[in-house]
């Protein structure tokens, strides 16, 4: 599985040490910055994570803003993307099962290194459950077309 993944000024700390666990583990991993700290806009970071997913050159996306907000307020605008925002592992592995996500949003000030890699790995590990669930992500992606 290729991983993109990205970070504005609030997630660097965080992004690197993902990018590095996720290389550890084996995974192919796309780094799309930031790679020192200075100020960006988030939702410049999440349009290059995004585009990744969306065009098929990786399969997930992570992105690390002070809050995950942004990101996810900015990823979700995105035809395509499912991004959830998650401070806690129950909501890292429940968003693959039930709502397939394709991005997980973190915050950097939110949340520890140690606990982002925790949920990092859960939400790369685990699969989406399918059935009932399907019908319904199904439902919201049909909400893009309106
Ligand atoms: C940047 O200061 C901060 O606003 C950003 O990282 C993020 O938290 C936005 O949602």
């Amino acid at each position: 599985m290729k991983i993109s993944v990205g970070c504005d000024h609030g997630g660097l700390e965080h992004k690197d040490a993902i990018v590095a666990h996720l290389k550890e583990r084996g995974f192919e991993v796309k780094d799309n910055g930031i790679y020192e700290n200075h100020s960006v806009d988030y939702p410049d970071i999440a349009l290059l994570v995004c585009d990744d997913i969306v065009s098929g050159e990786c399969e997930r996306g992570i992105l690390v803003c002070g809050t995950g907000i942004g990101m996810s307020l900015a990823a979700n605008k995105v035809k395509g993307i499912r991004a959830a925002a998650c401070s806690e592992h129950f909501s890292a592995k429940y968003t693959r099962l039930h709502n397939d996500s394709n991005v997980l949003c973190l915050g950097g000030r939110v949340i520890g290194v140690g606990t982002a890699l925790e949920m990092v790995d859960l939400f790369v590990d685990t699969e989406f459950e399918g059935g009932r669930h399907a019908n319904r992500v199904n439902k919201v992606m049909v909400i893009e077309e309106r």
